[in-house]
């Protein structure tokens, strides 16, 4: 059996902090009414606690655990046609790789370096980035994730100047092409 025929229909989305994984989701889910799972939301809503107050009590490792074992729970499931948004880092371990590819149709959101920097800013609930250095912080996780995005994704989607229901209709598009003709 080749990887395309045994993927699940599911949309799962990857991509730096800041380049609007949660707001294509919402729209892909609205339009498609496939369920939305959102891997950061679940964990907080697991743990009872925030991203941040994860980090600071258990530190990144422990969340990174928490991101693995969630992508199993949802590897586990029967049921398909889901949008799974995900965190940015999620791509940082191997074996989340290996099950984000199983999992469906991997779409990598790409953003402009100012204006991951400038959406970031806005708000403190992102651990990594509540540095005095973020722009730097920033810069070089991108520069160490982007293989592993390009590794992972069967597409690559660069959102500057699109609205999330230009983006959206470009992976529905994708989406479709992708299932319908498994290589
Ligand atoms: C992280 C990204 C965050 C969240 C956590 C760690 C990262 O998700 O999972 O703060 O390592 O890039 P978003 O990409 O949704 O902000």
């Amino acid at each position: 059996m080749n990887e395309t025929e045994a993927t699940p229909k599911n949309i799962v989305l990857i991509g730096f902090m800041g380049c609007g994984k949660s707001t294509v989701g919402r729209e892909l889910h609205q339009r498609l009414g496939y369920r939305l799972m959102d891997i950061d939301q679940i964990i907080e809503e697991t743990m009872g606690k925030r991203i941040t107050e994860i980090f600071r009590e258990q530190g990144e490792s422990a969340f990174r655990d928490f991101e693995t074992i969630q992508l199993q729970e949802i590897s586990k499931q029967t049921d398909t046609r889901h949008i799974i948004s995900t965190g940015g880092g999620i791509v940082i371990r191997p074996e989340n790789r290996a099950l984000l590819r199983k999992l469906g149709y991997v779409v990598w959101l790409r953003a402009p370096e100012n204006i991951i920097y400038e959406r970031t800013s806005r708000n403190r609930d992102r651990p990594l980035l509540n540095a005095p250095n973020a722009r730097e912080k920033i810069s070089d996780l991108l520069a160490e994730r982007e293989p592993w995005y390009r590794e992972t994704a069967h597409l690559r989607v660069d959102t500057a100047g699109l609205e999330s229901h230009e983006l959206a209709t470009g992976i529905l598009e994708s989406a479709r092409y992708f299932f319908a003709h498994p290589a």
